[in-house]
């Protein structure tokens, strides 16, 4: 059988990629696509099921029936898309309780985002309006990555995404629309969420070290900084248009560019939070490992009657 070298190999994937034909599980694929792939759905995945905390803290404290039935709807929505993406990883060869436990240990990275507290109602309309319009934006793009079992996860996500955004914003609108005291909650949730929200799209494209490849591969579609400026520019007149002020002095319309410019970003914050410094990033790895120790035994369970099943299959 012809001796295919490396670099034939590299090169036939390369182009397949600038040929736009998805890659699938049993295609070959280089190591470091297979690795940065598992890197970067693992910790989608993780940042799905960590988000549901914040959220998850206001299901019993939403102001009204309505308003919980549709918070219970979503962060339920959040946990399936978990789901999905963990089951997108596995297709490249990397356990689920491997990717826990990397969570657990810290070696995983998750959204910053879900690092800070919820503290008022309003937070959950910022959450829903700024946190998941930025995943929205991001996640798009992902619709058409170049590894199909991503890509196809991402579509069924994207659906309920958009009514995650609509909510929120709805949230925001009704306390806008309320008294002097709803109107100061809505404004504090934005003065806390803009930034963390900014940061979500990862950092500048100067200091991204996986862009390149991720673009190469068209594992991205975008860098960092065009996401981000797409980010800001549908959000600022959402903001203006129920009267919400942008927390940042330095934010207005470029017309030269078409786009808003805006202030610096604390990249000092952002690496806080991002290296386990953040307002809540112990108390969120404390309450995953707490629902992975509380879940062991159903696991054990589920697995003790699947192999059960499978000898008296084969019996
Ligand atoms: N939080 C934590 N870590 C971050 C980060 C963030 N917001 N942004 C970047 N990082 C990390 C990266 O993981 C990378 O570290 P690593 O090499 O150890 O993994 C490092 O910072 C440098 O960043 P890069 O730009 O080089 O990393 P990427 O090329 O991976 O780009 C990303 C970062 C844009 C977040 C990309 O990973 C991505 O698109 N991920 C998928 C989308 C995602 O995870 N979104 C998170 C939110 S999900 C969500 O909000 C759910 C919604 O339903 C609420």
């Amino acid at each position: 059988m012809k001796e295919v070298n490396l670099t034939e190999l590299e090169a036939a994937f390369q182009a397949k990629i600038d040929s736009e034909v998805r890659i699938e599980p049993k295609d070959w694929m280089p190591e470091r696509y297979r690795k940065t792939l598992i890197r970067q759905i693992s910790q989608h995945a993780h940042s799905e099921i960590v988000g549901m905390l914040p959220e998850g803290n206001w299901i019993t404290r939403a102001p009204n029936l309505r308003r919980k039935q549709v918070l219970l709807a979503k962060v339920q929505d959040e946990g399936g898309h978990g789901q999905y993406l963990y089951s997108a990883m596995e297709t490249l060869g990397h356990s689920r309780q491997q990717s826990m436990d990397d969570l657990i240990s810290g070696k995983a990275k998750y959204s910053s985002i879900f690092n800070y507290p919820t503290l008022t109602w309003a937070d959950i309309g910022a959450v829903g309006w700024l946190v998941d319009g930025a995943a929205i934006m991001n996640q798009v793009a992902l619709c058409r990555t170049s590894y199909g079992p991503y890509a196809r996860a991402m579509v069924r996500i994207c659906k309920e995404e958009s009514f995650h955004q609509r909510q929120g914003f709805e949230i925001m609108c009704v306390l806008m629309k309320g008294s002097e005291e709803q109107r100061a909650m809505a404004q504090d949730a934005m003065n806390r969420f803009w930034w963390p929200a900014l940061m979500m799209f990862g950092p500048s494209d100067a200091d991204s070290t996986n862009s390149e490849e991720s673009l190469k591969w068209r594992i991205k579609r975008h860098t960092n900084d065009e996401l981000r400026q797409s980010f800001i520019d549908a959000t600022v007149p959402q903001a203006e248009l129920i009267g919400l002020t942008i927390p940042d002095k330095d934010l207005k319309w470029n017309e030269a560019r078409g786009h808003y410019d805006y202030g610096q970003i604390d990249w000092n914050e952002f690496k806080q939070v991002v290296s386990g410094h953040g307002p809540c990033n112990t108390e969120r790895i404390a309450a995953r490992k707490k629902a992975e120790e509380d879940g062991k035994w159903v696991r054990e369970a589920a697995m003790a009657y699947a192999e059960k099943k499978k000898a008296r299959k084969a019996s």
